[in-house]
């Protein structure tokens, strides 16, 4: 049964500040807004050199881009009390885990003060509702078989991880210190492994397959036998924009926990390997596969995500399988290699996705 679209309604001639807007998440997000007929303002570095989304979606003439750094606090706060938003999708973060190691102090001054910032100018300037992206990273992984429900502790044992954690540890202490009166207005959301057309960041392993297929060259992998939530970008930013236009309505209680779970369905929780070799049939042409394991990085077994919350309270369910999940990434990597500008295929995918 095709699913209720109307909370999309709430977004039309809404100003809405999305942090990240020049991300994968970040980008689609923006383009989903601007569709709804939102006043779109992005924030975020420029893109890095691989990264084509902002563009190739005509970002630029869409939103109104502001490129700051949200480490500093008086730029992004500058911002925000500008614009004096009526709701904030923060999503910007250093997200990948090889860098965390990298580069720590960026990780955790992004992630953590970043993130910090954004809550203390939501809170000096009242804007009415947040949505705050951390990561289903957050949680302490233990490899446990079952899967990791909103109240489970969080914790992390790389860089990346903990600082998830620790920026759920700052918005609950907001949270708790500031936003909790009448009904939520301020949520966290914490996401799976999220795939799409798009993403051209290192070190993530769709990127780096359709990379390798499309040069025709080996694929290598890290950690073939790990499970993760795959799912379709679009279904968590569905979750996200649900939230959102349920805060905008003052229609979640504040006896709730303020954080939400969006994952896929277990079924779609899947080894690497059995995902790449998906891949690599649909994508049509053979590969070689080599496991080249890198020991520093700790990287968890099993990853899965209880979305029983969402489902009850929001209504929210994924709405597509992991065969379209897979075939819309390649079909729209496909379209980017041959066209650059890729408005007309992603928001085909979304008219798509809404029609599910
Ligand atoms: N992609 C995934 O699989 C996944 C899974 C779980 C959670 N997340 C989280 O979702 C969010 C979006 O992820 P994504 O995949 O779009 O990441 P991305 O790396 O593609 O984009 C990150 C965005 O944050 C911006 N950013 C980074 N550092 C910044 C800084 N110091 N100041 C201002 N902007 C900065 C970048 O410019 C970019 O716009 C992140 O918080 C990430 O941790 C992503």
């Amino acid at each position: 049964m095709k699913k209720n679209n109307s909370f999309l309604k709430s977004y039309k001639n809404l100003k809405v500040l999305v942090t990240g807007s020049t991300g994968f998440k970040g980008a689609w997000l923006c383009n989903w807004l601007y569709l709804c007929g939102s006043k779109v303002i992005g924030v975020g570095l420029k893109p890095e050199k691989d990264s084509i989304i902002f563009d190739s979606m005509d970002l630029k003439k869409k939103i109104k881009q502001y490129y700051i750094d949200i480490k500093y606090f008086e730029k992004i706060n500058y911002i925000i009390k500008k614009e004096k938003p009526d709701i904030i999708f923060h999503l910007a973060a250093q997200s990948i885990v090889s860098s965390s190691y990298i580069d720590p102090l960026n990780t955790f001054n992004t992630n953590i003060s970043g993130s910090l910032n954004i809550l203390e100018s939501v809170r000096v300037n009242k804007i009415p509702q947040l949505v705050y992206i951390t990561s289903d990273k957050c949680y302490l992984n233990i490899d446990k078989k079952g899967s990791y429900k909103e109240s489970d502790y969080l914790g992390g044992f790389d860089n990346y991880s903990s600082s998830k954690a620790s920026a759920e540890i700052v918005f609950h202490s907001y949270f708790h210190s500031y936003f909790k009166k009448g009904n939520l207005s301020t949520v966290s959301a914490r996401a799976g492994n999220v795939i799409g057309g798009g993403d051209f960041k290192k070190d993530r392993i769709v990127p780096d397959v359709i990379k390798s297929l499309k040069n025709k060259k080996t694929i290598y992998l890290r950690n073939p036998n790990a499970t993760r939530p795959w799912q379709h970008v679009l279904e968590p930013l569905s979750g996200y924009l649900l939230l959102g236009h349920k805060l905008i309505n003052k229609e979640l209680k504040n006896n709730l926990l303020p954080s939400w779970n969006f994952g896929p369905y277990k079924k779609n929780c899947k080894k690497v390997n059995f995902i790449v070799n998906l891949f690599i049939k649909e994508w049509g042409e053979k590969q070689k596969i080599v496991i080249k394991k890198n020991k520093q990085f700790k990287e968890s077994k099993l990853l899965s995500l209880n979305i029983k919350k969402a489902k009850k309270e929001l209504s929210w369910e994924p709405r597509l399988s992991l065969n379209e999940t897979i075939n819309f990434t390649i079909d729209w990597y496909r379209y980017f290699f041959l066209n650059a500008k890729t408005e007309k295929i992603s928001n085909y995918q979304i008219e798509y996705f809404l029609d599910q």
